[in-house]
Order: structure tokens, then sequence, then C-alpha cells
């Protein structure tokens, strides 16, 4: 239209914004801190931790983030996202120091089995709170995450949350918190079950007549590819497993072992209950 001004409205840069405070900087927390700085955040982050190495603290600080030792450098800075990521013995003695950063802020806590009602008890009822599980690949941004919100967490907090969760990886949400421990037993504890698998192929590997660095590079290597190769295919891994599996072929020969009357399902589907069972009895003590 001519005369009139369409100059469209200045974007917030990404490090514009309430500061995103994380609480424990050490793997998870560290990860987090790395994708969010790749993310262009870090002029927004304030990173806590007693323990955070000197040359760690300059390299964040050179990013733009803000480090302490303590919640004294949070106070005050009315943080719109307070990242929880301290060990889960560590929360109560912990928490109640973000009481008044945690008032208006989205509250992420990622300590395995802490509840969100010991976790409210502690920061003084804040409104929303949002308890995540990632896992170890988290620390090479390839984690899958789950997470639940209270309802009182509103539309654009868990926004935030998606967004900063999903700086370490891949995330899905919930439907009820007790879920957590489900997610534990398959995702949390998922990657040691893929060492082992790495470990038993190598050994058995050995056992057919390869030396043992033979044996342990093809394990490793295999789960590596397969692992790309689940990721790049839109096939489900049923499928995939049937098209490398020729009738009357090796694959078969392997595959009836395992398979045979439900043994390998039944033996994962015991781990993955014991782990689960294991989470419900440690959030009784927590
Ligand atoms: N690692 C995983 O794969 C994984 C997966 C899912 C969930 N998680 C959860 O993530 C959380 C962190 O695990 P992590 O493996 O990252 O542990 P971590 O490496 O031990 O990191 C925790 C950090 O918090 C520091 N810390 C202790 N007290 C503090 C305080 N009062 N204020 C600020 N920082 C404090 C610790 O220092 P000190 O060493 O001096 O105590 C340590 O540097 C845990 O709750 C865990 O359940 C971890």
């Amino acid at each position: 239209m001519p005369g009139k001004r369409l100059t469209p409205k200045p974007k917030p840069a990404p490090s514009q914004g309430r500061p995103i405070v994380i609480v424990g900087v050490g793997h998870m927390g560290g990860a987090i801190a790395r994708g969010l700085i790749a993310a262009e955040l870090g002029p927004r982050l304030i990173l806590i931790d007693p323990a955070m190495k000197t040359a760690d603290a300059r390299t964040f600080r050179k990013e733009g983030a803000s480090t302490g030792a303590d919640a004294r450098v949070a106070q005050g800075t009315n943080p719109e996202a307070l990242i929880l990521a301290v060990k889960p013995q560590m929360m109560p003695q912990t928490a109640p120091a973000f009481a008044d950063a945690a008032r208006h802020a989205v509250v992420i806590s990622i300590a395995a089995g802490t509840q969100i009602e010991s976790l409210s008890l502690w920061l003084g009822a804040p409104k929303a709170i949002v308890r995540a599980m990632p896992n170890l690949p988290a620390s090479i941004g390839k984690g899958i995450s789950a997470a639940y919100a209270t309802p009182t967490t509103t539309a654009a907090q868990r926004k935030l949350a998606d967004r900063l969760l999903k700086a370490v990886g891949d995330l899905v949400w919930l439907e009820g918190e007790e879920l957590l421990n489900a997610v534990t037993a398959v995702s949390g504890s998922g990657p040691a079950y893929v060492f082992l698998l790495a470990e038993a192929m190598a050994t058995a590997g050995e056992r057919v007549g390869l030396p043992p660095d033979v044996a342990a590079t093809l394990a490793r290597k295999t789960i590596e590819g397969a692992g790309a190769l689940l990721a790049s295919s839109a096939a489900a891994p049923g499928d995939l497993r049937r098209s490398v599996t020729s009738p009357g072929g090796t694959t078969e020969a392997a595959l009836k072992v395992l398979m045979s009357e439900g043994r390998f399902e039944q033996l994962l589907a015991e781990a993955i209950a014991a782990a689960n069972a294991r989470g419900f009895e440690l959030a009784k003590t927590r």
C-alpha cells in the first residue's frame, strides 16, 4: 500500500529474554548447557555448581553465560526457567535456596526418582514444574527425554521446556508422572542394555574363533551402524529385521535361537519390569 510503512517488527534475538538457570553442571547439566549455547542461548544462562572446573567456567563465560557456586548468583534475576540437574540425594538440601528463583519460572527437574510433590515442597510450591528423564546419549546431543508437566504449567512454559530439553536430543511428553519409572526402565537405563549387547556379541564372536580385538570392533561397529540405519529409516525395527533375514540363511539360524519361545523378548520384558519396580521402590525413599 503506497505511503503506508510496513516495517516488520524486529524478531527478538535468541539471546534476549529472562535468564535460564541451571543448578548442577555435571554430566547432564553440562550437556544441557552446551546444547543451549549451541542454540545461541549462552547469554541467558546462569550456571550454578560449586564443583565447576575453572576451565569449564571460563569456557561457559566466553559464550556469555554467568557462573557461580551457589544460589546467590541467581538472586533477583527472575529466571524464565530453572533447570535442576543435581543428584537426587542432593536435591533436598539444594532446592530450597532456589524457592525465590522458582516463583515465576518453569522448574525443570531431571533428577531420577525425585517426585513433583517433594520438589514442590522444597521450592515453596511453584506453579509450573516439569519432571523430565533424559538419557546418556544427551551428552552428545543424541538423547531421548520424556517429560511430564503439572497442569498449572502454561502452554508457553511447556513450549519453553520443550525447546530447552530438545537442546540435547528428542523429547516425548507424558500424560502422567508415574510413567517416568517406565521411561527410566526403557530409555534411561536402556543405553546399558545396548552396551551389554556389545559385550555379549564380542564374547560370542571370540567363541567362534575371532581374535578378541576383532570381535570387539565388529560388535561395536555393528551396533553403531545398525543404530544409524534405524535412525535414518522410516521402517519399523521389525520390518528392518525381516528385510535382512533370508529364509534358511545364517541370520535366520541365529534369530531362531534368540526368538524361540519368545526367549529374548521375555528376558528383556523381565529386565525392564525389574527396573520399573525398582523405580517405584526408590521413589518411596525420596
Ligand atoms: N547421567 C545420566 O545419564 C542421567 C540420566 C538421566 C537423569 N540424570 C539425572 O541428572 C542429574 C545429574 O546427574 P549427573 O550424572 O549429571 O550428575 P553429576 O555429573 O554428579 O552432576 C551433578 C553436579 O551437581 C553438583 N552439585 C552438588 N551440589 C550442588 C549444589 N548445591 N548446587 C549446584 N550444584 C551442585 C555436583 O557437584 P559435586 O560433584 O561436588 O557433588 C555435580 O557437579 C541426576 O539427578 C540424575 O538423576 C542423569
